[in-house]
């Protein structure tokens, strides 16, 4: 698959025109008039002003890219090269990525998380060891969650077990069938300690596939290699589940752990082959010869899921007026790097169109309606601080939507505050302000409509919860490369103002700075799952677009049955 993920290749936005003169690009599509289409539109144009910034913050985009690609380069060798030849060439296996374009009816499928897993203090663990992601099998989007064999033979580390919980938090709030391809060892012993027993260690995937099966949320699995110890489970616990002859094993102890036991020796196919568990034990309920034929009942078990396919026709939409890949420039590098987000908006709406709510209150927040490749959503963008009328707007705003059923989509760029106030009616202002960030976070907690947050700057303090930040549950959350995740700022930093605070170690300081820029850069979030995914400004349309379809799927939710599917 040419793009399997998010992983469009753009041109940069660097060397074009100065901002000044970038033009509004040619709208397409226009067709028949609907409501978000009236709308008025967004003044977005560049003005010789925004100059300085827009290229301190192209320059800093174009650095981003490159770590961004460089990674990815990285992650798709998986374990690398010699694990690969043994994955395929001895083991006579697909590769994890070539297994989901047999599987998905195209190469629209949204990665998530790709990045988890890099850099941890454990080492590297590319991608986590699985893939997951959502794509269409049969017009329906399901959740794949696929090991990939060549990163220690498909074990599951910590955060393997993480990114799988987090993909299935997410099949259950989209109500998206799930896809199983499991070829794991189970459990990387190494790190057993945090592999088993707490709550979110690895049986919470297993509780999780009952609960989900009970909510009737259909999950599938195909055993496409090892099934060994907690991977036995997954398969065992799926409502339905393949297995391919003489690639597919399942059993809770291996073939050495056997014959080390009892002295006997006995052949991985005689233990826990296809044929022992579809003709004797019935762990599994479909035998396939190969690869091929296991993907291909895949999809016939989909449909007959009983879903019904997204409609093949989609609503017209306008492209933006203005060109998404000047994103790049208006990705701010730092807080201070911050244009007014309308210029973002302009190039992420549907005709840069935008029906803005309460224009001149609250103005350090932008609320409003618009669409998104035909998608009515909410829009609450962070504008500067979140202020005590902004707070109180955003609090009206998302209850507003949260009554009209209409998605909210928040662009977070929030900063830590200054704790000292200087005097007492500061102080007394700083509370009010607080009381309205308390309504605001209640109003976004309690929301049940889907939600999808983007960071585009800074994620630090505590204004990020009230912008729906990852303990807020979006239904997804993803950054820009530019983003800073941390509980301070640390480019607000400064030696001046430490040594007023009483700071004397100056190397000390900085040391401490380095880590805390460090720890709060959009990769090292990503590596920990905080988030489902690093984009690229000008990728952000299109994986908008396909979020708010896959969160449409929802209303085909059947009601909740009060047990899962028992595998007799
Ligand atoms: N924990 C840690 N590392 C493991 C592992 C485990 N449970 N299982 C395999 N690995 C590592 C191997 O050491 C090897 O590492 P290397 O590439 O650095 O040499 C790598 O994974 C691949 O294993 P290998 O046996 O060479 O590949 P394979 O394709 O022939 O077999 C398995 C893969 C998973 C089938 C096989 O390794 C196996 O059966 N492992 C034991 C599984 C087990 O007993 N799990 C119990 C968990 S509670």
């Amino acid at each position: 698959m040419a793009s399997l993920g998010l992983h469009r290749l753009r041109a940069p936005a660097l060397g074009r025109c100065p901002p000044a003169l970038c033009r509004p690009h040619s709208t397409q599509a226009s067709g028949r008039r609907r409501g978000a289409q009236a709308f008025p539109a967004l003044p977005g144009a560049l003005l010789p002003i925004h100059t300085h910034v827009y290229e301190a913050n192209s320059r800093n985009s174009a650095r981003c890219r490159s770590r961004y690609m460089e990674l990815l380069e990285k992650v798709k060798l998986g374990g690398g090269e010699s694990a690969i030849l043994r994955h395929t060439q001895r083991n006579k296996k697909l590769l994890v990525r070539e297994r989901l374009k047999r599987l998905l009816d195209d190469d629209n499928f949204l990665e998530l998380s790709p990045f988890a897993g890099l850099a941890l203090p454990y080492g590297d663990v590319p991608s986590a060891g699985c893939l997951s992601g959502i794509g269409k099998i049969c017009g329906i989007w399901c959740m794949l969650i696929a090991n990939d064999a060549t990163v220690k033979g498909g074990t599951a580390y910590p955060i393997s077990v993480k990114k799988q919980l987090r993909a299935q938090e997410i099949a259950i709030q989209n109500r998206l069938p799930t896809v199983y391809l499991v070829d794991s060892g189970g459990a990387f012993l190494p790190l057993q300690a945090q592999l088993f027993p707490d709550k979110e260690h690895g049986g919470r995937t297993f509780y999780n596939e009952a609960i989900m099966s009970a909510m009737k949320i259909p999950q599938v699995a195909v055993v496409c290699g090892s099934c060994t110890a907690g991977g036995a489970y997954i398969p065992t616990m799926a409502e339905e589940t393949i297995i391919v002859d003489r690639i597919g094993t399942i059993f809770l102890a291996g073939p050495p752990l056997v014959k080390a036991a009892t002295g006997e020796d006995v052949s991985a196919e005689d233990l826990g082959g296809a044929r022992l568990h579809s003709r004797v034990s019935g762990c599994v309920d479909h035998f396939a010869p190969n690869e091929a034929d296991a993907y291909d009942c895949a999809r016939m078990i989909i449909s007959t899921l009983n879903f019904e396919p997204e409609p093949s026709e989609h609503p017209e939409y306008e492209e933006p007026v203005y060109d998404p890949e000047e994103l790049a420039g208006l990705a701010p590098c730092d807080y201070q790097h911050s244009l007014d987000v309308k210029l973002i908006l302009s190039r992420l709406l549907d005709g840069s169109k935008f029906l803005e709510f309460k224009a001149d209150y609250g103005t350090t927040l932008v609320t409003g309606f618009a669409s998104v490749e035909g998608n009515l959503l909410g829009v609450v963008a962070s504008n500067g601080h979140l202020t005590h009328d902004a707070a109180l707007k955003g609090s009206h705003f998302v209850q507003i939507c949260n009554q009209r059923a209409i998605p909210l989509l928040f662009l977070q760029n929030t900063t830590s505050q200054d704790h000292l106030p200087p005097n007492v009616s500061k102080a007394e202002q700083l509370t009010n302000r607080l009381k309205a960030q308390a309504c605001m976070m209640a109003a976004v907690a309690c929301a049940t409509v889907p939600k999808i947050t983007l960071v585009v700057g800074g994620c630090h303090g505590g204004e990020s919860f009230a912008m729906c930040g990852r303990s807020y549950e979006p239904n997804f959350l993803f950054l820009w490369p530019n983003a800073r995740v941390g509980l301070v700022d640390p480019y607000r930093l400064s030696w001046s103002s430490q040594k007023d605070e009483g700071r004397t170690d100056e190397t000390e300081f900085r040391t401490l700075l380095s880590r805390l820029k460090e720890e709060s850069s959009a990769f090292y979030s990503s590596a920990r799952l905080w988030d489902d995914g690093v984009i690229l400004p000008q990728d952000t349309r299109h994986v908008l677009g396909k979020c708010l379809k896959i969160i449409r799927q929802q209303r085909y939710e059947t009601r909740f049955q009060r047990s899962p599917v028992l595998r007799m």
